[in-house]
């Protein structure tokens, strides 16, 4: 068993006009490689605080993260972006894909912006193991949301990162075609090696994975 990923007590305190708000209250916890976590818990829980924290876009105001041995807080912002475009791949409820380009650009942005290539026989498998195979000129606008959330996972599978990050993937997609969107972001994950971290409401999305992370106030229960 390897340790790619670990939290050591940490707190997040945001200060606010009305006083200071403690979304993470002392979590602590180590994520193995390869599995498959779900972070659950109620709205306000600090599920999203704590998938920020993890993947470095944001930082603790107390307690370390460690990524594959090396301590996040040892990165300027400047050094984390690179490390999380390297590392680190992202999928989120709005699928944040960009509209003016077509898929196969959105796609391979984040390899682009890195300066690499799409290995072109990997770029084929993960096209047509999600099924976009046959519309990567299409434009987002002219995708239905299943599909836009699957282009964001391809894009975050694409630069074989180790860590995937996904919050509420399956929030603004109907419960079936979510289900199959889960199913896909695990069997990639599963394929590629990687581990996945999905924040998620779904609790029959939750008992898929091989490890449930409850959360409440700020706190692992
Ligand atoms: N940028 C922020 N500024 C101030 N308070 C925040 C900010 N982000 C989150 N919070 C607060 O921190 C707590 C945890 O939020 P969040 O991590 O988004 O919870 P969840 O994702 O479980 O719904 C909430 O009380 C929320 O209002
Ligand atoms: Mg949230």
């Amino acid at each position: 068993m390897e340790i790619i990923l670990s939290a050591k007590d940490i707190y997040k305190t945001y200060k606010t006009a009305s006083g200071e708000v403690h979304a993470l209250n002392g979590v602590s916890v180590d994520f193995e490689k390869g599995l498959f976590y779900a972070v659950i818990g109620r709205s306000g829980s600090g599920k999203s605080t704590l998938l920020h924290i993890l993947s470095g876009l944001d930082r603790p105001t107390s307690g370390t993260v460690t990524v594959a041995g090396t301590d996040l807080s040892a990165y300027s912002d400047e050094k984390m972006a690179i490390f999380r475009r390297r590392h680190m791949g992202f999928v989120f409820q709005q699928f944040n894909l960009l509209d003016e380009y077509n898929v196969l650009t959105n796609i391979t942005m984040p390899l682009k912006l890195d300066g690499r290539r799409a290995d072109p026989r990997f770029l084929q498998e993960v096209t047509e193991q999600l099924g976009l195979a046959g519309k990567l000129k299409k434009y987002p606008s002219e995708l239905s949301g299943g599909e836009q959330q699957r282009c964001a996972i391809a894009r975050s599978v694409l630069a074989k990162p180790h860590l995937i990050f996904a919050d509420e993937p399956t929030g603004n997609l109907d419960k079936r075609v979510g289900e199959e969107t889960m199913g896909l972001l695990r069997d990639t994950g599963r394929r590629y090696g990687q581990t996945l971290i999905v924040v998620t409401h779904d609790l029959d999305i939750a008992r898929k994975a091989d490890q449930v992370i409850h959360i409440e106030d700020g706190k692992i229960v």
